[in-house]
């Protein structure tokens, strides 16, 4: 069937506005500020994963060559915002506070040295005296230790599947994946007086961050600088302040010295979050011509002792289909490990590999074409609220990708088409995620030089945010994108969200809209501005060196009455070697309806990066526990697998690009988290095409295929 819709070529639109500083290494990252008499740090962790320390023998350390300090709970300097009156009983992990050990590799010191090398070898000589108590990092043992979280949630009949002519009940598993961007999370912390600070910090927001720090350290808040100007990467793990910041901080004021602590990669897999191996159990049910009558929707998933993480993983069962009757059960267990943080699309991610499998599953039940199982339950209000959507296109997008990934060659009948020795197989999923706006200002300033500026403070952790927000300012008046020069990543530009929850093209892109449209408006009001577009000439003509403005622009009330979500569908052709269990994906298509597209080109490469870290998700990321030591044993890139070019086909990413009419002026949607949101699940339903074997735990290594 031929797709009627058109689509915006992606190879369209300006390129990266940082694509040249950063393949040419001219783009900084926090750790490659030089900054005078600076010192470096390096974190020791705990051997063991519960229990207390009853002797930290420092001496050796201390006296190695070129050692300023070794900070441990004996002496690190009072970090006032860990002993406010108002300390909740559970909460981020407090570094260096007191002897107990909560997981395996908990920092117990931070060695201070004059080289990184020198503070390297020293921290292999503390040596910590423990005693141990019985740990437990096993989640698969400790599921009946559970904690509810959140309301249970029930729509119509509680597991009305169990009665429906035709269901699944299935139990489906997603190991722990770590973010591991490229760039290392790293900080530079200098005290510019006794309640004055610059960091160079690796952050998805400056402003959380300047507030965290202040609070940790009782300064004003306006006395923290944060600069953050480019970011490698993040996925989620740069949301928080973490301990290894403070700890960096304190160390700074410990030594009065400026202090560098660049995370290694290992630090990488205990101190900045992961998405938590979760458990999860579906029962769907349906009429024999494919109606759904109930889904019922079980997780548990893990997180520290100390700290409660949650996520919205059961969410996308109440969300995406209508069905009639549907029930959600949500559980975190505590263990000693460290608490997990979002990871792209967090809790729907996780949601959707059980929700997409089963769904999977039922239309082989049912025999029904896994698209037309779903188009028969499409959701055309949300059955949460039962609002109308503000606009949603997901049916094209089920068509579009359908007809590039060339749907109509698969076969219903798993493990029969073969080419040249290889078992072909073709998959699907499909993803949501809420699309939000929220406030954010910017400050556009035309100069004399024909040089539009735009300042604010939200971060560009890769998704294109400068180019998105360049390509805004330039149509908005109407100046070519290259004469627009953007600065952002710095706490003290004007106020915006951090990066996160798919929301900054929305919220940031907006208020450029504003700050660009009001900046027009002044030209126009300038003497002779309504008969002119040229903005230097009505400068030069009214002797103005610039024009400026700083909008603050907030989300529309008017989405109260609409329910906003970004739709994704994924597909996957796999071939799988019957004799090795080897796993090519040789073909993804990526689907996004996430509105107007702002940006072709980085949002194509975004939708890209998505689709390869679901496939990461499905064939080969997992962090693997010894459960005797409570430590995990593949904190390195050698054993920890992701994809790689050679894993990885040319990856299509296809728009729908139709404009939201509500959410923004723009029309545009987010897409970061929907990227990666049912990736994985139509990688594992290809292989059960291709072969018929149904695995339901993460990731699909050959030794589960053979
Ligand atoms: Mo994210 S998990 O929106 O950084």
């Amino acid at each position: 069937m031929e797709s009627k819709i058109k689509v915006k070529d992606p190879e369209l639109g300006p390129s990266r506005v940082d694509g040249r500083l950063k393949v040419t290494g001219a783009a900084k990252y926090s750790a490659e500020y030089s900054v005078k008499g600076v010192t470096y740090g390096v974190l020791v962790g705990s051997t063991i994963a519960k229990g207390t320390i009853t002797s930290l023998d420092t001496r050796a350390a201390e006296r190695a060559p070129g050692v300023l300090a070794v900070i441990t709970y004996q002496n690190c300097p009072e970090i006032p915002g860990y002993h406010t009156p108002d300390q909740p009983a559970k909460g981020p992990l407090k570094i260096f506070l007191d002897n107990k050990i909560y997981f395996n590799g908990q920092p117990i010191a931070l060695v201070v040295a004059e080289t990184f090398e020198r503070a390297l070898f020293a921290g292999s000589l503390v040596k910590a005296q423990y005693n141990k108590d019985d740990h437990q990092t096993d989640l698969k043992n400790n599921l009946q230790n559970g904690i509810a979280k959140g309301k249970d949630y029930v729509r119509g009949q509680e597991d009305a599947y169990k009665t429906a002519p035709v269901k699944v009940e299935q139990e489906y598993l997603l190991p722990t994946e770590v973010h591991n961007p490229m760039e290392l999370h790293a900080i530079i912390a200098r005290w510019d007086a006794d309640n004055k600070l610059t960091i160079w910090d690796k952050t998805q927001g400056v402003k959380s961050t300047q507030r965290n720090i202040a609070n940790a350290f009782k300064i004003p808040t306006e006395n923290v600088q944060v600069n953050a100007p480019f970011v490698g990467g993040a996925f989620g793990a740069a949301l928080r302040t973490w301990p290894h910041e403070i700890a960096a901080v304190a160390a700074a004021k410990l030594v009065k010295r400026p202090v560098k602590l660049v995370l290694s990669r290992a630090d990488m897999f205990t101190s900045v979050g992961y998405r938590p191996l979760t458990w999860q159990k579906i029962g769907i049910g349906a009429t024999s011509d494919g109606k759904l009558e109930g889904i019922t929707h079980e997780a548990t998933g893990q997180t520290s002792v100390y700290e409660d993480f949650t996520e919205g993983v059961v969410n996308i069962s109440q969300l995406m289909y209508a069905s009639p009757n549907v029930n959600t059960k949500y559980k975190v267990v505590s263990l000693n490990v460290n608490t997990p943080t979002p990871m792209r699309g967090p809790g729907e991610a996780t949601g959707a590999w059980a929700l997409e499998s089963a769904l999977d599953e039922l239309s082989y039940a049912l025999n029904i074409d896994p698209i037309e199982l779903r188009l028969r339950n499409h959701a055309d209000t949300d059955p949460l609220s039962g609002k109308p959507y503000s606009s949603k296109f997901l049916k094209e997008a089920y068509q579009l990708g359908a007809d590039r990934i060339g749907w109509s060659e698969r076969r219903q009948q798993p493990g029969t088409l073969v080419k040249d020795g290889w078992l072909v197989g073709y998959g699907m999923g499909a993803g949501m995620f809420g699309a939000y706006r929220s406030n954010a200002t910017v400050t556009a300033r035309l100069q004399a030089d024909g040089i539009l500026v735009l300042q604010t403070a939200v971060t560009d952790i890769g998704p294109g945010t400068g180019t998105a927000m360049a390509t805004i300012g330039a149509e908005v008046l109407g100046v070519p994108v290259e004469k627009v020069k953007i600065f952002l990543g710095d706490s003290s530009l004007p106020p915006s969200p951090t990066q996160g929850g798919s929301q900054v093209t929305s919220t940031v892109g907006a208020a450029v809209f504003d700050a660009c449209t009001e900046l027009k408006t002044k030209f126009k009001a300038l003497e002779g501005g309504a008969n002119s577009n040229d903005y230097v000439q009505l400068l030069n003509a009214n002797k103005l060196p610039q024009l400026e403005v700083t909008t603050v622009s907030k989300g529309g009330a008017e989405m109260g009455n609409y329910a906003a979500y970004s739709w994704s569908v994924h597909f996957i052709q796999v071939l799988v070697n019957p004799v090795t269990g080897v796993v090519k994906v040789n073909k993804a298509v990526s689907v996004a309806d996430a509105g107007h597209i702002v940006s072709p080109k980085t949002a194509a490469s975004q939708i890209k990066g998505g689709a390869i870290m679901g496939i990461g998700m499905a064939l080969m990321e997992e962090a693997l526990i010894d459960h005797r030591y409570g430590r995990l044993v593949n904190n390195n890139f050698g054993d920890y697998h992701v994809p790689v070019q050679a894993d990885i086909p040319q990856v299509e990413a296809l728009f729908v690009n139709k404009p939201d009419p509500y959410l923004n002026p723009m029309g545009a949607k987010g897409m970061g988290e929907i990227a990666t949101i049912g990736v994985a699940p139509a990688v594992v339903n290809a292989i059960y095409n291709a072969t018929g074997k149904r695995i339901r735990e993460l990731p699909v290594t050959p030794d589960k295929l053979i």
